[in-house]
Parts: C-alpha cells; structure tokens; sequence
C-alpha cells in the first residue's frame, strides 16, 4: 500500500507539513521546553504525558504509550487510513500525491465515487438547464436560500420521469450495475429497474473529503415521504457520516465548535445565515461513531434538538452514546429549541444573532445529564434520592475514571444529600483501562548496534560524521543491515527528520521495532551521542574487517577470486 506512494513524496510532504500544526489543530498544545505537550487524546489523563516533538516530528504519550509522525497521529485521531492520511496532509500544504485516487481502493469503489461525482453534477446542470426547473428554483428560493448557497451545498433537481438518470447513465448492463449498486436505482419484484429519485430537489451528501457519496432527495409538496435518502452502499454508511461536515471545515479554518442539528435544511439555512458550523446526522440518531468523530473535529460540540419529548429522548439517546468520551478536553453541550421551530425556522425568524445567543446558552452535559435522571424521581424525598443514586450507578460506570467522572460523583453526592464517602461504598469502580505499562530500556542495556541506530533515528544529522559504512554489513551481528540501511539512506537524504525515516520503515518487518527505539530516552548530551555513534560504527568496521581478514586467511592463496585478493590487500593496507 505504502509502496504506491513513491518516498521520495512522502519525504517531501512531512518536510512541509509540522506535526505540531496538524496536531495543535485538533488537540490544542502548550509549549515545555523544547517541545509541547498536552493531556493525551488517546487516553484519559489529568497531567500531560503527551509531548510533540518539533525536531523530530514525532508524538509520544508516556502515559499509554501512543506515538507516531503526523501521519500516524491523523491515522490514529481521524481515524483515517494510510492513503486518507496522506492525503489530508497534501491537502493543508497544496500537494498533490501521486496515483492517489487509486490507492487502496478497490475498483468498484472508485468506479462508485466517480458515478456519484457526475450524477451530483447532473442534477446540479438540471437545475440550471431543464425546461422544467423553475419550480424547483422557486422551492429553493421560497426557502430563502441564495444562489451561493445552493452552489455551496451543490444542489440540484432531479427531474420528473421514471429513467432520467438511468438513460444517461446507464447504457450497458455494466453501468446499470453500478447505478444499482450507489443506489441511485430501484429493481422492483418484477425485475423493471426504474430510477430512485424523481421530482426531487436533490441534496448531494458528502464526506470529510469532499466525495459524493449519497443523495438526499426532497419534495417539493406535502407528498410522502419527504425525503428520500440513498440506501446504505459500499461508500455510504450512515451511522458514520454527517452531513455539512466537509462545507463546514471547508468554510471554518479552525472549527471551534461544532452544531448537531437534525435536518439538511437546518445545516444549509444556517449556513445561509453566517452560521457555519452545523452539521446532520442522515435521518438516524447521534451513533458513538459520529461523536468520536464530532469530537475530534472540534473541542465544543453542541447537539441542537427539538424541545418536545421526542427531541429530549433524542438528546438523551446521545448523552447515553457519549458517557465513554467524557472527560477531554472536549465539552458536549445540549441546547433545545422551542416548540414547533427548527433551526432553519429560528435563524430565519430571528437572524443569527438570536440564534448565537441560543448556542451560547447551551446546557452543560453534566446539567443535562443530572436534570433529565432528577427529573424521573422524587428529589425531594430520601426514597427518591436513593433512586436516584440507584439510577445513575450504572451510567457513571460507563465514564472514564478521572477528574470528570470525580465531580460527576461528587455532584451526585450533593444531589442526593449523601456524602462522597458513602456514595463510593455503593458506586462500582471501573475497571482502569488496562494500559500497557511503557517498559523503559536503559541505554546500559542496549546493545551497541541498538544504540548506534537509536541515535541515528533521534538524531539523524549525525549520519554525516559516519563515512564507510559497507564493510559493517560483513559483521555477523543482528541489526547491522538495519544500521546500514539507515546510515545510507540519510547519506543519500540527508534531511530527513525522524519521522520521514520511520515512515520509510512502516510497512518493513522493522518498522515496529524503530518506532520503539526512536523513543528510547537518551540521557546524554549532543556531542556524547555523536562521538559514542562513530565509537560504535569504528569499532563494528574493525571487527567487520578483522573478521573478514580471518576468513580470507583462512582461504589457501589459489583459492581466492581476483576480487578477493584486492580486497585483502585493501583490509590490511
Ligand atoms: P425534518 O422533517 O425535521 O427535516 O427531518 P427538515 O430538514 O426540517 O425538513 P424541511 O425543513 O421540512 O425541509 C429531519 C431529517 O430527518 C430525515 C432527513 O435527514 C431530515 O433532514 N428525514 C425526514 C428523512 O430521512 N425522511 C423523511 O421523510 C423525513
Ligand atoms: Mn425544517
């Protein structure tokens, strides 16, 4: 997979990008010394063990253990694959990566991305050019949406009539197949295939990178259903995707927070109004997917429900989903509308400021939490505080053990006018999230060739105080060709950093074990590290050489090559 991206791009791109921007962009970074460090996004932690490292480009937890170079770290918190991550990176600094559009995708997939790609652009050139769209123009407006909007969410209209889309489209039973299968057609039980969407006002869903994936498609009137969506197919889940996502980081370089609504005419009317940050769930509840997601694109996340009882068991539905990512740094808030009103509604009748200072009164996740469990019991009375107590036990067991899941328990202390002590005579401890305790290696038990590639790795400037490094490959220690390998490679690169060697090493059999070794600790100075890296490299060619003389000794004279002899001569010379 690696091998398709050629090294050469992958050095160039970690070259430009800094780890610390990639990072400091999801998880924010406070500056200790010569490095940053934060509370670790990859477990839960009151002090950070999270350090960047902006010479190596490379993280490091020394809580669990996590680490990696930019890429690893986009792989780990967005969630990405190797190709994704890659490409997100090019993205921020405007490169373009070589054969990425068929890296690690399979045929029938990109074929899919690209059908769903024009038949988005089909419904869009309908709407600017069937002879029937002024209605669907009217609709749009008498939605109070601008032309600009309408381009920014790429909408469209698809016409009245049965093979529309399957006529231009579908040409050959291949196609077809194809059309079937992005779901942009029906086969009923007498085998006719006829198209999805028809007489609708189309709403292309994207993902985080732009790519048409699905459609939304609206009537026009009161008819049934109101909306249509695209079955869930190889490139379109929607338990994992939100719409609006892709136009929000889009429009907002730094998402401060993001806003959960319900429907795509609330994302894209607030959008109309300046409010750009809102993103929809596909007509399904708030999955623990899309808040790990929701999460790691913002620091503040607010869910924006409807304030009648169905939008309240929603918003509980999703409190519930979102008990094992609490106690970040990231805050969830719920905020509820007036009854009878969307957001679309509401920014439309009230202008965004109205509605910003909704957003700005949002409730607070642990207010809500306690508010709705108080709400089912008897405060007031002791049987109804023990309740209570009884109720939110087997929810506070889902928290991650720290600083939040603490003041969750102390706030249940006081509501239930009981004191902490007694309270954790009843409350179960979570079993702590195993974590793998971080061996720490001493230099003093490394092994020479060990220490002299962990140098290398950490400090891989000092590969230029090394010359001759062939003749070590003829030892018979492990990790000499490893050593090597590194040593050559920054002779003939020499500025890469440490994450692009490590990138060069991840799919190699090694890959693993470098990452390791580039965290060892090395407690001496620059100038120590460089003269114990040529003290090992001199004393490994002696030995190489030493050994190799004995071998070539030990040939009787006639039996040596003509190249072996000259090589003789040149080791005792
Ligand atoms: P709403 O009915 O609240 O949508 O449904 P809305 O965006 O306010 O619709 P408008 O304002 O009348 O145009 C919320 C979401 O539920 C899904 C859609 O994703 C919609 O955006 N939904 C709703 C469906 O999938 N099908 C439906 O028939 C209705
Ligand atoms: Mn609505």
């Amino acid at each position: 997979m690696a091998g398709q991206i050629p090294t050469q791009f992958i050095d160039e791109l970690l070259a430009r990008v800094d780890i610390v921007d990639v990072i400091d962009a999801r998880v924010p970074l406070k500056k200790a010394g010569k490095n940053l460090h934060a509370c670790c996004p990859f477990h839960n932690e009151k002090t950070p063990s999270f350090t960047v490292s902006p010479d190596k480009q490379f993280y490091h937890c020394f809580g669990c253990g996590a680490h990696g170079t930019a890429i690893g770290f986009l792989m780990e918190y967005d969630q990405l694959s190797f190709p994704e991550a890659i490409q997100d990176l090019a993205d921020m600094v405007g490169m373009t990566v070589p054969t990425t559009q068929q890296v690690n995708l399979t045929p029938a997939k990109q074929n899919l991305y690209d059908l769903m790609d024009k038949v988005g652009r089909y419904y869009v050139h309908q709407l600017h050019n069937h002879p029937q769209r002024q209605p669907f123009l009217d609709y749009l407006k008498q939605r109070g949406l601008s032309a600009k909007t309408i381009e920014t969410f790429g909408l469209g209209m698809a016409p009245e009539g049965w093979d529309n889309v399957l006529k231009t489209f579908g040409n050959n039973p291949q196609l077809t197949k194809q059309l079937l299968d992005g779901g942009l057609l029906i086969k009923n039980d007498k085998g006719r295939t006829y198209d999805r969407f028809r007489n609708r006002v189309m709403f292309p869903i994207r993902d985080r990178r732009g790519r048409v994936i699905g459609f939304g498609g609206r009537v026009m009137d009161d008819s049934t259903p109101k909306y249509l969506n695209s079955p869930e197919t190889p490139i379109f889940h929607k338990g994992t995707e939100l719409y609006g996502l892709y136009q929000a980081r889009k429009a907002n370089r730094r998402l401060e927070r993001i806003l959960i609504v319900e429907g795509y005419m609330d994302v894209i009317a607030l959008a109309e109004h300046g409010v750009t940050n809102a993103v929809a769930t596909l007509g399904t509840s708030t999955t623990a997917d899309h808040l790990r997601l929701l999460l790691r694109a913002a620091p503040e996340v607010v869910f924006c429900f409807d304030g009648d009882q169905a939008g309240r068991d929603a918003a509980w539905r999703a409190a519930e989903n979102a008990l094992p990512m609490l106690g970040g740094n990231q805050q969830l808030k719920f905020m509820f509308l007036p009854d009878g009103e969307d957001p679309d509604s509401l920014v439309r009748g009230q202008g965004p400021e109205a509605f910003n200072r909704r957003v700005q009164l949002a409730q607070n996740y642990s207010d809500f939490f306690f508010e709705t469990l108080s709400g089912r019991v008897d405060i007031n009375s002791m049987d109804g505080r023990a309740r209570l107590v009884e109720m939110t036990k087997p929810y506070l067991k889902h928290v991650p053990a720290g600083v939040y899941r603490d003041m969750l328990e102390q706030r249940l202390a006081e509501l239930s006018k009981t004191n902490l002590a007694t309270l954790n005579r009843h409350l179960e401890k979570p079993a702590q999230p195993a974590r793998k305790p971080v061996k720490k290696p001493t230099m003093a038990t490394m092994t020479p060739i060990r220490m002299a590639i962990t140098i290398l790795l950490q400090y891989p400037i000092l590969a230029r105080e090394i010359e001759d490094i062939a003749v070590i490959r003829q030892s018979q220690q492990p990790g000499v060709n490893i050593l090597a390998d590194l040593v050559e490679t920054l002779h003939q690169h020499p500025h890469l950093t440490t994450a692009a060697l490590l990138e060069r090493w991840r799919d190699k059999e090694n890959g693993a074990h470098l990452q390791k070794l580039a965290l060892q600790p090395l407690s001496l100075s620059a100038d120590a590290l460089k003269h114990e890296l040529t003290g090992i490299i001199s004393r490994l060619s002696r030995e190489a050489k030493e050994q190799r003389l004995e071998y070539l000794d030990s040939k009787p004279l006639s039996e040596l090559t003509d190249a072996e002899k000259a090589e003789y001569r040149s080791l005792r010379g």
